[in-house]
Formats: C-alpha cells, structure tokens, sequence
C-alpha cells in the first residue's frame, strides 16, 4: 500500500523531530476508553429538566462522556444544511421505530431549529412505549455574524424560543449543546463575504454589538463569555458548549482565558486525519472530537477513488458475511470512526439511509481490526485527496464459451454496454472485475439471443462462468 501524505505528517509528529513537541500518532491509536455503550440515556450532571424522570433505557446506541461527565450520543443526523421541508421529516424518522438515534446537529443559521423541534415531536409520538421519555440532544450553533458577548446572548436566546416546543413536551428531555460555528468570517473563503453578511443583519442584532468582522481576534472571546456565563446560569439548561472550526491557535487561546474549557470540538474529518496536533491537543485536554464532511465526497462520489471504494466494498462484505444484516461501505466508514470515540453528525435526504446510519445500525457493525482501521484511513484519505489508492482488489471471472462463439459485454450503470471480448467456442476469458457488476454474453450470430450475468463472488475470489447459449 502506498504511503500518503497523512502517514508522513503522523510520522513527523510521533518522532523525536527537534522543535516539534511529541505527540500521539493515529488519532485512533489513542483508543476509545470514554466510549460507552449507553445506558445513560438522561443521566447527565448538569442538566435539572430531566430530573425526578423515569429514564429510558437505551443499550444499544454509543455514547461518550464529555469532561464536564455528562453524556452524548456519538451517533447523530446532521440536519443543517437539509432543506426545511425535509428537516421535520427526517428528524421524526430518525427517532420513530426506536432506531436509536438521539442527536441533532443543526445551528442558528440554518432558520431551522424549530423544524427539529417539530420533528422532536413528532417521532417522540412514534417511539414505542408511551409512558417513556426520551432523552434527545440537539446541538446547535453561534454563527459567525453573532460574535461578540451581546450578540452570541442574542443568538443563544433565539436557538432556545425556536428549542421550545420540543422542551416543553413532557415526553422528551432535550439536552442542548451550544458551539460557536466558526471562530470568525475568512475573507479567503470563498463563500463567507464578511462584510455583505453585516448588512443583511437585523437591527436588533446589529445595534446590539459591533461587527464581529472588524475585531477578528477577539470577538469570539466576548462569545465565549457569553457561552460560558449561559452555561453556568440558571437561566438556560446547556448540556455542553464548544466549538466548531476552531485552529489549534485557537484553541490554545481559549484555555488561557475560559473559565469553562469547551467540551466538543466540530471539524472537517479533514482536520482529524490532516492535524495531528490539534485531535492532541483535544485528547490532551478532554475535548471531545466530532466530525462533519464524513460521507460527502467519500460515499457519494466512488468513482473519485475507486481503487479505496473498492477495499471499502470488500471490508463491508467481509463483516456481512459475520452479520445477520448487509454491512454497507458507508457503515464501515461511520463504525471506523464511532468505534474510536469520534462522534458523527451524517446528513442525509433520504429516509431509506436513516436506517442505515442510525446509532443501532452501527453499533451492530464487528469492531474493525487495526489493519482494517488503517485501511480505512487510507481509504477516505484516497477520497480527500483525489490521490487514489496504487493497488485494487478484485473478483477473478473466467467465461467459457462452451457451446457457441460468444460476445461479451459488460453493463455499465446508466442502461449502457461495453464490448469486452469475444470468445470462439471451446475457448475461455479471463476478467478481473468487482463484486454484484453484471455481464451481458450474446450468441456471437445472433445478437438476440444471450444471458445475463451478474458476479455473486467476492473480493479475491476466482469464479468460472460457462456459456450455454
Ligand atoms: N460545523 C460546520 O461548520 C459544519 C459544516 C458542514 C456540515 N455540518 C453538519 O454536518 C452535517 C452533515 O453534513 P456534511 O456536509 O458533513 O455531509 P455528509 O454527512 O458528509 O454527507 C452528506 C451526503 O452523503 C450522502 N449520504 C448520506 N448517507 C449515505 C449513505 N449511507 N451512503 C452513501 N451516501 C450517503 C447524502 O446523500 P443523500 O441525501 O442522498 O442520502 C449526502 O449527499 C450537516 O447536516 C451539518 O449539520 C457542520
């Protein structure tokens, strides 16, 4: 296997390189010892709304344990970008038949916290057992045109009247997150535009606090206080605050002047496989790691790094065959990362993959092995990168024409075909090919009469396939 670009700058940071403080490698060489298998659904420390309730039980969903000790799914939907229509909906369906998932990230930004509200509600009605409350978390966010002490107040304000109809709903205990999105507009970002955004705010906002543009190195301070005074009030039920997009510069910055260091740090995977110092720093001082940007641009674009889909294809299919239900690509991907204490946060539109990646799916996926772990990284590195992996894996098919010269033609996705070989009778043809593609094999004189093939091998399997056309 080809060593990439992750693998050296991990290297230069687990030696003894001069100037460079020592660190821990992998992030997933750290283990997971805060993972648990939760039955702490409602127990948490701080929060008062849920006390004096009958907890549910809930054993088959991971959570972890933040520093502040209380807990979190690390299974989530991510709903902040969805389009609102569909956000009741696939929150609801998140929740309803009990798939276990009890995490919502969304932020102040997206205008839709009251459609998870909506949705809370919704699926709670579903959730078997009428008699039980439901623990669900939303966790939310400060966007960048809130910074500023006055402002972010504003912003934690509205998050909680827009929470309010699901916290009022005696069914369900909502424990909120509050982080701040970004720690300030980049004008080199192509789609923040730091000044346009002052102007389009309300007046209550503006009037309320100066431009966050216009002070980048200290407004989120002024945030963060605000954060953290929400947090220790009586005033609000937070579960947890932190932030998301923030730099080891930032970081650092934080420690030296909160009086409540963050619990959660959400980043791009991105940064957990590129900034080995940062996941340090947070597995240095108990800040917990969840990630976005997971599935976009892995599973949803296999033709990006097909050599990397395919060793995702073929570790899915190994774990199926240890599972009674189909191990998908997409699984492997999410459990590589719930398996080591990173949370996830997957978005998605469909309520066919709700299924899929909810917290009692993947806690069903087998415990990846330490090779399967790097294979993994390399993998979604491949995609990142668009440098794909050197080496693919393959089905061995051998077609024998057997009775009659034969045409081979191989189905491509969208209806279409690809000629392959012919093959005289009596002779034979070797194609490396990959699990469930299909082949067409026509009667080489008579184009109307052929068979159609599908591959039911697996990964470095060898299979005959003999024509009787
Ligand atoms: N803190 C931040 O700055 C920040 C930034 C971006 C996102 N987020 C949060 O992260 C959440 C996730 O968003 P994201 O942008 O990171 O996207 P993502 O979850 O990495 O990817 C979403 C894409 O994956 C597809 N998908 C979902 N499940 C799949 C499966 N099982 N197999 C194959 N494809 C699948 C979805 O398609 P279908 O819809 O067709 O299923 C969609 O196109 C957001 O909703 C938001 O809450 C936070």
């Amino acid at each position: 296997m080809r060593r990439r670009s992750f693998l050296s700058v991990a290297l230069v940071v687990c030696g003894l390189v001069p100037g460079i403080q020592e660190v821990s490698c992998q992030f997933w060489s750290r283990g997971a010892k805060d993972v648990e298998k939760g039955d702490a659904e409602g127990g948490s420390q701080k929060g008062v709304k849920g006390e004096g309730k009958p907890k549910s039980s809930s054993r088959d969903h991971p959570e972890v344990k933040l520093s502040n000790g209380n807990m979190m799914p690390l299974v989530g939907l991510g709903v902040g970008n969805l389009q609102h229509y569909m956000v009741p909906l696939m929150v609801a369906g998140a929740i309803q038949d009990d798939k276990k998932t009890r995490l919502f990230d969304t932020s102040h930004i997206s205008d839709n916290e009251h459609l998870v509200a909506e949705g809370i509600n919704q699926g709670i009605e579903r959730v078997l057992g009428q008699d039980r409350i439901v623990t669900i978390h939303v966790v939310t966010k400060v966007w960048y045109t809130y910074l500023g002490y006055e402002r972010t107040k504003i912003s934690i304000r509205e998050s909680f009247e827009s929470l309010k109809e699901a916290m009022d709903n005696p069914r369900v205990d909502v424990k909120v997150h509050i982080l701040l999105h970004w720690p300030r507009c980049y004008e080199n970002i192509s789609w923040m535009s730091c000044s346009e955004d002052e102007t389009r705010m309300p007046d209550h906002v503006r009037s309320a606090g100066p431009p966050p543009h216009e002070d980048k190195d200290n407004a989120w301070k002024g945030s963060w206080k605000a954060l953290e005074e929400a947090y220790l009030s009586d005033e609000y039920s937070i579960e947890s605050i932190g932030v998301a997009n923030f730099h080891l510069k930032d970081m650092k910055e934080i420690k030296e002047s909160a009086t409540v260091q963050p619990h959660i740090l959400q980043i791009n995977v991105w940064s957990l496989l590129y900034d080995p110092l940062l996941m340090d720093y947070c597995h240095k001082h108990g800040v917990h790691v969840q990630v976005y940007n997971v599935l976009n641009g892995i599973l949803t674009d296999p033709e990006r790094a097909p050599n990397a889909y395919h060793h995702l294809q073929k570790i899915a299919s190994d774990f199926s065959e240890e599972n009674i239900e189909e191990i998908t690509p997409a699984q492997v991907v999410l459990a590589w990362l719930v398996q080591h204490g990173v949370s996830i946060v997957p978005r998605t539109s469909r309520l066919s993959r709700l299924q899929e990646n909810s917290a009692l799916a993947l806690s069903s996926v087998p415990a990846l092995s330490d090779s399967q772990v790097e294979l993994v990284a390399h993998s979604v590195e491949a995609f990142l990168s668009g440098d794909d992996l050197e080496e693919d894996i393959h089905v061995k098919v051998t077609f024998h024409a057997t009775t009659k010269d034969t045409f081979l033609y191989w189905n491509r996705h969208d209806g279409g075909e690809v000629r392959v070989a012919f093959i005289k009778q009596g002779e034979s043809f070797n194609e490396m090919t990959y699990p469930n593609h299909s082949f067409r094999l026509y009667d080489a004189r008579n184009k109307d009469h052929f068979i159609e093939y599908r591959v039911a091998a697996k990964f470095g399997e060898h299979e005959h396939v003999h024509a009787e056309l």
